[in-house]
């Protein structure tokens, strides 16, 4: 799987921004700790702040006391003295050439970029080329729409191979989602029942109580949809729906996501009005902590028309799936977090037990933070025997040593595109996503707000409380 050398230098563009902060100085920092960074790697930070290497490095250790509380300070200490600066406007090729031939290489370039940077750097970035054996990251979401989506793909495959370009998604490397592989694939009992035949509906959720912390300048110009559906909701989705891979090899399980990715049937006009709902966070209380409405937070411009919470409801017209909803949510200052992918099987054909009450559905949840498996279903009670109760079968999994962004790094480093997308891929999401922003960006779907704190604007159907059911009398 591997490629070429192992990169000497990680070139972090936007090194002073939220994401290296809140997620990659912190993942560096535990592959660190863990050995897993070559004894010479070195990072060197890129942005236009005027910061001096100690000026970066005093930045960096004050990002990893909060992200990184846990790790030993001399260890801290020891990863951001890995760590050097450069000032530069990225989109200029003078710019990044200097920043380049400062570098030793392979590098690994890192766009952790606000979205709408990445095809002036990349050009760029093919304008001087690139050293031999080098790399390049590029954050999601890729692009704002198909078209930009396709002259990315067209300006990255100016600088490098396919092979060594990453697509990265951290969702593919959470604990709960490669269990869903193993899960699906190591066992004997859940295909033969995973497919609409037995399955109702799926639910792939993501709902935070986070708001906008400060990520303006990046989160304005996308909103929930691009955020979060178009990338990491819709690789849940291809790894719920997909046919088995012949291995875990790049090419086959891309090639399998990229299937489901195709059958997605794109909505019209009337099934986005339909089946997709927009809103946005109004001031409001969440778990003790007051948020102003997204509108008022800083650096927001209302009439981008930015959406804080999105659900879609798709179809995967395939044999396997034909008529099973997919519905994909994810929202922002919301009073609950939950994040899971919810598969609810249809109900009994026929009830033995004739209960005064129709009987719950089974359901298996795959929790995605904290990381869970749990299968509800109906048992016959203690006590009485004819009674039916629900019961939920859970294994519970404890935190993984390394945080999903190591392990993007980890495979970045090793020259494996396991947990990246292709280019294809990326433009097949689009492809679905596009027909809802044309007809939200018209005005067909109405903005609903929400108040921060609430369950969001529109009630959350699928969780389904356990419940004792009466037994016939
Ligand atoms: C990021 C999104 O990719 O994922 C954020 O940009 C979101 O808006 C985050 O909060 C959620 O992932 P995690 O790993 O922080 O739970």
């Amino acid at each position: 799987m591997s490629i070429g050398e192992v990169p000497a230098t990680l070139v972090l563009l936007g090194a002073t921004g939220d994401l290296a902060a809140r997620y990659l100085l912190p993942a560096l920092t535990r592959m660190h700790v863990a050995g897993q960074l070559p004894e010479n790697f070195a990072v060197l930070g890129v942005s236009r702040d005027r910061l001096d290497d100690a000026g970066f490095r005093a930045e960096a250790a004050t990002a990893l006391r909060t992200h990184a509380a846990d790790v030993p300070g001399p260890q801290r200490d020891a990863m951001v003295a890995r760590m050097r600066y450069a000032v530069a406007d990225v989109t200029s090729s003078a710019a990044l050439r200097a920043v380049l031939d400062s570098a030793t290489p392979p590098v690994l370039v890192y766009l952790a970029l606000p979205h709408t940077l990445f095809a002036p750097v990349i050009s760029a970035l093919g304008r001087i080329g690139l050293p031999a054996g080098s790399r390049l990251v590029v954050e999601k979401p890729f692009g704002v729409d198909l078209a930009d989506a396709q002259t990315l793909n067209q300006l990255a495959l100016g600088v490098l191979e396919e092979e060594a370009i990453y697509r990265v998604d951290h969702f593919l490397a959470r604990q709960t989602v490669l269990n869903l592989i193993g899960l699906r694939f190591a066992n004997r009992i859940f295909e033969p029942v995973w497919h609409a035949g037995h399955v109702q509906s799926v639910d792939i959720v993501f709902d935070e109580t986070l708001g906008l912390e400060g990520r303006a300048n990046y989160y304005d110009s996308a909103g929930a949809l691009r955020d979060m559906i178009q990338n990491h909701l819709l690789q849940l989705l291809c790894l719920v729906a997909m046919e088995p891979p012949t291995s875990l090899s790049e090419r086959d399980l891309r090639d399998r996501k990229l299937d489901v990715l195709r059958a997605v049937r794109p909505l019209d006009r009337a099934e986005v009005m339909a089946g997709t709902v927009r809103g946005r966070y109004s001031a409001g209380c969440v778990q003790g902590r007051e948020l102003p409405a997204y509108v008022d937070e800083p650096g927001v411009d209302p009439d981008h028309g930015t959406e804080t919470f999105a659900q879609v409801r798709l179809f995967v017209d395939n044999w396997r799936w034909a008529g099973v909803p997919f519905t994909l949510r994810s929202g922002k200052a919301l009073g609950r977090a939950r994040r899971e992918i919810a598969v609810t099987f249809r109900e009994v054909p026929h009830l033995t037990f004739g209960a005064d009450e129709p009987v719950p559905s089974d359901v298996l949840r795959l929790g995605l933070d904290p990381d869970r498996i749990g299968l509800e279903i109906n048992l016959n009670g203690a006590g009485d025997p004819f009674a039916l109760e629900r019961a939920d079968l859970a294994a519970e999994f404890p935190p993984v040593e390394l945080p999903p962004y190591s392990q993007v790094l980890a495979a970045v480093l090793a020259g494996d595109s396991t947990l990246s997308i292709r280019g294809d891929e990326a433009e097949e999401s689009w492809r679905v996503v596009e027909p809802i922003l044309q007809v939200w960006s018209d005005g067909g779907v109405p903005f609903h707000d929400y108040p921060a704190g609430s369950n969001g604007p529109v009630p959350d159907t699928s969780q389904q409380q356990p419940h004792r059911l009466p037994h016939r009398s």
